[in-house]
Order: C-alpha cells, then structure tokens, then sequence
C-alpha cells in the first residue's frame, strides 16, 4: 500500500526529454534528487521554493544524460551518491562520496525506505528506485517503450528478465516513473504498461529479442 507521506516529484530536464525526480518524505522534508542531470540550477530552484532539502543522489545508471550534473550538485550540497555496485567502470561518475549498493538495498531518506531493485538490461548497473506504489524506472521501462540494448553493457535477455520476471511481478498498480518522457503521458501504472507497452507484450523470450533488436 502507498504510503501518503511519499514525496516524488517529476523534473523535466535537457534536450533529451530526461526526467529528474525528487524522493522523499512529506512530513520531514528530505528527499533524494534521482538523475540529476543538464540544469542543477533549476533542480536546486524547485528544491528551495518548496524548501526541501537534498540529503542523498540516486543514480538509475551512469549515462551522461542521467548523471552530468552529480559534480555540480555535491558541490552545492555534500551528500552521498548512490549507485549500483554492478554498474559498468565506464559508466562510473568521477566524483567524491559515490556509495556503491547491492540490489534490494534500502536507502532511507527521512522516515522512507527507497529499495534499490537491480533491473539489468540497458546497462548492468541499472536500477530502479521502489516505494510502495511507485517505481521509478529510468531507462529501463519507458511509457509505452523500452531501454535500449545495444549501447556498451547492453543486454536484451537480462532486460526481458528484468521486465518480465522483476518489474512485472510487482504490484499492478504500481505507478510507474521513466527516465525519459518518450510516450504519450509522464507517467502510468504497471497494468497498463502491461496491456499496452508493445514491449510487455511479448509472448517469450525470442520474440522480445527480435523485437528489441530486430534479430
Ligand atoms: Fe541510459
């Protein structure tokens, strides 16, 4: 069940159509900045008007589009940076206090628990970012697509586990939070994801590897 102190909140940012998000906890005002990415000045701007403060980063994954602002943002707030223990060298941001978290870690901001869900597949450290009733997904499930698989790291089986096996067994009203606003609204659930994502409709593996990569 959702928890009504949850705080997230949706920041679009850069030419790519990324999302930044806010995580945190209503009654304490804390919150993590997840990707922060392309415009900290406005990130740092929606965080003071509504006088939240930044006590953690979270990092779907390394990509440039995800994480190019952390530097600037440790420097205005010296906070810990999460990422996931699996994810590429390559991919790794060159900044001080990086956290490197095993999957089903629990990363507490104020009186939340935010599990980090190792969901591989876009890169091997992908992870997604869990509260009861929402999911923050980056790039690996869209609105209405998928992460693709074909960068360094890339892996169209693990993302058809991480799809199948680990995203959809969660609960189906689950909101879900993407990494880009690629489809046709901001954000949706997990059941209709599950009707109308072409990528969720996959009847085995085979078929979702040709259609993720045309094999
Ligand atoms: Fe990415």
């Amino acid at each position: 069940m959702s928890d009504s102190n949850i705080l997230i909140k949706q920041i679009m940012v850069g030419p790519m159509q990324n999302f930044a998000y806010f995580i945190g906890d209503k009654k304490s005002n804390q919150i993590a900045v997840v990707d922060p990415a392309w415009d900290i000045n406005l990130i740092c701007q929606e965080a003071e008007k509504s006088d939240l403060k930044i006590t953690a980063i979270l990092l779907t994954h390394g990509h440039y589009d995800h994480a190019d602002g952390v530097c600037d943002l440790l420097e205005r707030y010296d906070v810990p940076v999460y990422i996931s223990q699996q994810e590429m060298p390559i991919y790794m941001p060159n900044c001080k206090n990086l956290k490197k978290i095993k999957d089903h870690e629990k990363v507490k901001i104020g009186n939340i628990d935010i599990e980090c869900i190792l969901t591989p597949g876009h890169t091997p450290g992908c992870l997604c970012f869990y509260v009861p009733g929402h999911l923050i997904t980056g790039d690996t499930l869209f609105v209405h697509g998928c992460g693709r698989c074909d960068l360094p790291g890339g892996d169209a089986k693990k993302m058809h586990h991480s799809l199948y096996n680990i995203i959809g067994k969660l609960p189906e009203e689950t909101i879900i939070y993407p990494g880009h606003f690629y489809g046709p609204s901001e954000t949706a659930t997990l059941k209709s994801q599950k009707e109308t994502n072409p990528y969720l409709q996959s009847k085995d593996l085979e078929h979702f590897l040709s259609k993720r990569m045309g094999l």
